[in-house]
């Protein structure tokens, strides 16, 4: 185990605005720095996928790809890294294996080396259709363990994963921690079980939200990690990642050591100083969210998840019910079977939990992607639901029990041909096809056409209705 590399992935680009301030960096903020960071010796730069695309064409009016590629641009030498969500790509439903298909080729051909790949639900038939693509248009494909807590969520449990996601071809393998839940000598005795069974490198990514994510990072390095993820200070800690600056500076001192040049570090964070002090001026950046939160090993809610709920209930005048909330979550995820928290389960989980906190009544209000989850079009739980919740919520509909994604007849064709003139690119299909509503609006702008805006809206019924409903209360 002695000198070894650990490498590092910056993620101060995607996840760790996403998890601060609901992924509202601009490409603007962005651009100057990236041919430093260039220079710096990280592994990859994560800064593409999760909810980046989403946030970029709803709110901040700016082309995604467009932002890929500049800074593809700017950064010839390290690896640009996207987080994926397997069939779900980046939207909220799933894709027929075409459209994933496309997906990826588009992301490898603007930019994209590394994809972390994961299923909310680790339901690994999901990472099949993009495992192949990635592995056809060649990019890394890091299939990823998304890592939680319940009774069926054991070592032995993770150890099987891994080794199915070895044999299905990963080229790495992610433990995502996205709700900063994994304490250090949990991790400990996970990586070491997990170093045990695989020979590809095995990566961590974890949140400070609870706190512990620097001894959980010590000690998954000193149990035999391979790569962590970080944040650049002024973007660190809080609901996103420990301080790049410090991971390496201290790792640094013992037997593995990290290749990054701490000096560009510094000037890394001297720039992102102004940036951060800006969000949190325009109050984007919730300063609620930077501090630690150790209510996080209790309830076991994401970062990402948190500020949600929070602005949730914000637009609904009821933020002191905030842990009226926070107490229903775990109540609702035992109902699903025991979904990890992550996209698109936390936001359906979140949303079940404010519904049900207050309307007074459990239930009395469901989403329509709580049913589509009831009736197997997610995959299959990681606890099988108790038949007689289910069929309260979906009475005596037909359950899917192959892959989801086999039920869904191949439709790029069709959205490009329902996109009409507005699709100038495979990308803009892309755009369209995982935000059909929001995508649309988006390509008019860009386009400036005047397309007749009121057809084809709602074609997609699965399209963003949690976010549309939680919009609304
Ligand atoms: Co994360």
């Amino acid at each position: 185990m002695s000198g070894r590399t650990i490498e590092i992935t910056e993620t101060v680009l995607r996840d760790a605005h996403q998890s601060l301030m609901a992924t509202r960096m601009s490409t603007e903020d962005m651009l100057p720095i990236i041919e430093k960071m260039d220079k710096v010796g990280y592994f990859s730069l994560e800064c593409w996928g999760g909810a980046t695309f989403d946030a970029s064409i709803r709110f901040l009016n700016e082309d995604p790809w467009d932002r890929l590629r500049e800074i593809r641009k700017r950064a010839p030498n390290t690896k640009l890294q996207m987080l994926l969500r397997g069939q779900n790509l980046l939207g909220y439903r799933h894709y027929a294996d075409d459209v994933v298909d496309k997906f990826v080729e588009k992301s490898i051909e603007n930019g994209i080396d590394v994809f972390r790949i994961f299923d909310a639900l680790n339901d690994v038939r999901n990472l099949e259709a993009s495992l192949k693509a990635v592995k056809k248009f060649g990019g890394h494909a890091q299939l990823t363990i998304c890592y939680t807590i319940s009774d069926v969520h054991t070592i032995p449990y993770f150890i099987d994963l891994a080794k199915q996601m070895q044999k299905m071809g990963a080229d790495s393998i992610c433990i995502k921690d996205m709700a900063g839940i994994l304490t250090p000598y949990v991790a400990k005795d996970l990586v070491r079980a997990l170093k045990e069974v695989i020979t590809v490198p095995l990566s961590l990514h974890t949140h400070a939200t609870s706190g512990t994510s620097q001894m959980t990072y010590l000690m998954a390095v000193e149990a035999g990690v391979d790569m962590i993820d970080t944040a650049i200070s002024p973007f660190a800690e809080g609901t996103s990642q420990p301080p790049t600056e410090t991971l390496a500076i201290c790792l640094n001192e013992g037997e593995n050591h990290t290749k990054l040049d701490v000096a560009l570090l510094e000037d890394i964070a001297d720039y992102f100083k102004p940036i951060r002090d800006k969000y949190l001026a325009n109050e984007l950046l919730n300063p609620k969210m930077m501090g630690s939160d150790p209510k996080a090993l209790i309830y076991q809610v994401p970062g990402g998840m948190l500020s949600n709920l929070l602005s949730q209930l914000k637009q609904a005048n009821a933020t002191d019910r905030y842990d009226e909330v926070l107490k229903e979550v775990p109540r609702v995820r035992a109902d699903l079977g025991f979904p990890p928290l992550v996209t698109p389960m936390s936001q359906m989980v979140g949303t079940q939990a404010v519904f049900n906190v207050l309307a007074d009544e459990r239930y009395k209000i469901v989403p329509n992607e709580i049913k589509e989850y009831l009736r197997g079009a997610y995959g299959q739980t990681p606890v099988p639901v108790e038949e007689e919740f289910r069929k309260s919520i979906i009475h005596d509909d037909p359950v899917i029990t192959d892959r989801p994604a086999n039920h869904i007849d191949p439709e790029f064709d069709r959205l490009k041909n329902e996109l009409g003139e507005l699709a100038k690119s495979d990308e803009d299909v892309l755009t369209y096809a995982l935000f059909p509503q929001v995508g649309k609006a988006f390509l008019e702008k860009k386009y400036q056409t005047s397309v007749n805006t009121s057809q084809s809206i709602n074609k997609h019924e699965t399209e963003d209705t949690v976010i549309r409903i939680s919009a609304r209360m």
